[in-house]
């Protein structure tokens, strides 16, 4: 898998090359690429952005750089993800599908976002998908944090990445865990700062422990997230006891 990225600050792209995602880069499973957007300005202040037509606060960035960057990085099958806080929500299931893909290229975004031409101009080719992908209900300075937390995601999905492939199926969003958060999770000594391991972990019968964890699953998932659950299942697993 090829990723690349395109910013005004290349230097958000450092830690890429720590932990996981730089051994996977030596390893030859990742290669990376990050460009300077303003290498594709031709001006003395290599300007890369200004005014919004139309009028309002703050700045768009000006769609000739960017069609310069991306005419230089995009190539046929590429993704083009975009992150935005107006795009669709970025879930389990769009970094499963990410991770499929050969090659992904992060644009991105500062200021007011990205003069919408650049990102209609790439949907018009029919060689590149563009995804504009939002984290979540929060607006943050720009798309570098977004990219580094999608490529987190996503690439430890991708086939050799992670040594344990059931560690992932059973994590929260999981299709595999029935889309419920995870259960809470204890390890060595039993008993800390007076606080207990509940006993059924340490009871070694393990239709118990299963059953016990589905609970927890339920009661936990229909505490902190309802709106993943139909409405009968709050009703019915908010009063499972709180954990332990
Ligand atoms: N850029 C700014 N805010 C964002 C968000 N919430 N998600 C993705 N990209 C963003």
């Amino acid at each position: 898998m090829r990723l690349d990225y395109v910013t005004i600050f290349p230097d958000f792209f450092a830690p890429l090359s720590l932990s996981l995602a730089g051994r996977a880069v030596e390893s030859g499973l990742l290669e990376v690429g990050v460009h300077d957007l303003r290498a594709f300005t031709h001006d003395r202040h290599r300007t890369v952005d200004d005014t919004p037509y139309g009028g309002g606060a703050g700045m768009v960035m000006r769609p000739e750089p960017w069609g310069e960057a991306l005419d230089a990085v995009l190539r046929p099958g590429s993704v083009l993800v975009v992150p935005t806080p107006a795009g669709t929500p970025f879930t389990q299931a769009t970094a499963r599908e990410l991770a499929t893909r050969e090659h992904l290229v992060f644009a991105c975004g500062r200021y007011e976002g990205i003069d919408q031409r650049v990102l209609d101009h790439a949907a018009s080719r029919d060689d590149v998908e563009v995804r504009e992908v939002s984290l979540g209900d929060y607006v943050l300075n720009g798309g570098e944090v977004a990219a580094l937390a999608v490529t987190e995601a996503v690439v430890r999905l991708v086939p050799g990445f992670v040594g344990n492939a059931a560690s992932l199926e059973e994590e929260s969003h999981e299709a595999a865990s029935g889309g419920l958060l995870e259960h809470p999770v204890y390890t060595k000594p039993a008993t800390w700062r007076g606080l207990d391991v509940p006993a059924v972990l340490r009871s070694g019968d393990h239709g118990a422990i299963a059953g016990w964890r589905l609970e927890q699953a339920r009661a936990r998932t229909a505490r902190r997230r309802p709106d993943l659950l139909a409405p009968g299942q709050v009703e019915e697993w908010v009063v499972a006891p709180a954990t332990p």
